[in-house]
């Protein structure tokens, strides 16, 4: 795939460059960023940017506030995460549009950095209105896109400026589509095993999708593997599963044995009646599961067997965990397939969103894997091979 990259840019020094990230990063109660790795992973783009001289515009989302302002979601603390980081004052202007912003960009000198207001606090963004995206363009003279986390997303900030300035990917975004873009091509080393969890079946079917005929195992795990083992008929007791998607996992399972594809589901899952940090728990064959029998992990004999698989894997793709990894009882198959996976020698591709999450909270080394990428829904749709518009609009 080519794109136009920091690299195709003529001149960076004194240009006011409008910035995309996402910067929707987790923050405490008290506001305060919780999990930074966003943030840390445009920090190349944005040295670049400074170093080269270009006057910064930094745009991003936080959260969902639905065209509204949401005093909980100002992008305050984040700029003040940021400036911390870089060691060097981020001005941050209170509003997205209008005499305040234009006032703090016009005293912008090179290497300065600005970061505007939540643009989600306005509804046009997510509408890609035309009139608010040209006036958004009018900031800037050029437009570098770094969030890949937002690029399926198709608003004014995401897309909508590359019809009105020269658009190019941020360091972070063509480190993504380097890392990723493989997996859809023939390039990939084989045996390659796709490992599923999380809780929705919806989410993840165009990625089965996209591997149905490419991918030489798929292991199943999180709350989804429930729907896939009602659906061949065992009794999951009061686990959370999707009633009304039975019949997708069906389908899934019977077209994946037409074409010979190992599609592999827990024989043993660790059960509890309750969810808490308390939980007594069992690990049972699956066809033992009864009552009100919640099941919440993959057993021990299921999570050797799955570690058996990566181990004569040569590319793996890992998309949600494998239990309730939230909650100690519960996150042992997900904590030992990530320290299995992480120490073994392949290509080894982490989803973001949840999975990323999970493998940072249970303190796996992230070194040990080729690419964690920072999108969640982003990621899923590339790897389904669905177009991304904040891709497309970077294309050459
Ligand atoms: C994410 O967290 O996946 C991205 O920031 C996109 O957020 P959104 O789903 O609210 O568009």
């Amino acid at each position: 795939m080519k794109i136009r990259t920091i690299e195709d840019i003529p001149e960076i020094k004194g240009k006011k460059i409008l910035l995309r990230v996402d910067f929707n990063v987790p923050l405490e109660e008290n506001g305060e960023v919780r999990d930074d790795t966003r943030i840390k992973e445009s920090l190349p783009t944005i040295k670049k940017l400074m170093e080269e001289g270009g006057r910064t515009i930094i745009m991003s989302h936080l959260g969902r506030p639905k065209g509204k302002v949401d005093e909980s979601l100002r992008l305050t603390k984040v700029a003040e995460h940021l400036e911390k980081l870089l060691k060097t004052p981020v001005k941050k202007s209170p509003e997205i549009l209008g005499e305040e912003t234009e006032k703090i960009i016009a005293e912008m000198e090179d290497g300065d950095i600005v970061m505007l207001e939540n643009i989600r606090f306005t509804p046009e963004e997510e509408e890609c209105e035309p009139e608010f995206t040209k006036k958004l363009a009018e900031l800037g003279e050029i437009f570098i896109n770094d969030a890949f986390g937002a690029a399926h997303r198709k608003h004014a900030s995401t897309a909508g400026l590359a019809e009105h300035l020269p658009a190019h990917a941020g360091l972070l975004m063509e480190k993504e589509i380097k890392a990723l873009s493989p997996l859809l091509s023939d390039e990939i080393e084989k045996p390659l095993t796709v490992i599923f969890g999380g809780a929705k079946i919806d989410t993840k079917i165009g990625i089965i999708k996209n591997f149905l005929g490419k991918a030489d195992y798929f292991l199943v795990g999180g709350a989804l593997a429930n729907t896939f083992l009602a659906a061949a008929g065992y009794n999951v007791g009061e686990s959370l599963y999707e009633k009304d998607k039975i019949e997708t996992a069906r389908n899934i399972m019977l077209d994946c044995e037409k074409r010979k594809e190992h599609f592999i589901l827990p024989h043993d899952v660790i059960c509890a009646e309750e969810i808490s940090e308390e939980a007594q728990t069992l690990d049972v064959p699956v066809e033992d599961v009864m009552g009100d029998m919640k099941i919440l992990d993959i057993g021990k004999w299921t999570t050797e067997k799955y570690c058996d698989i990566l181990e004569k894997s040569k590319t793996v793709i890992w998309n949600g965990p494998l239990g309730l990894s939230e909650h100690t009882p519960f996150q042992k198959g997900t904590k030992t397939v990530a320290e299995f996976l992480a120490k073994h020698d392949c290509v080894s591709i982490i989803g973001g969103g949840d999975t990323a999450d999970a493998i940072k909270s249970l303190g796996i080394d992230e070194n040990g894997f080729t690419h964690i990428s920072t999108g969640g829904g982003a990621c899923i749709e590339f790897l389904s091979g669905d177009k991304l518009p904040g891709i497309e609009a970077l294309k050459k």
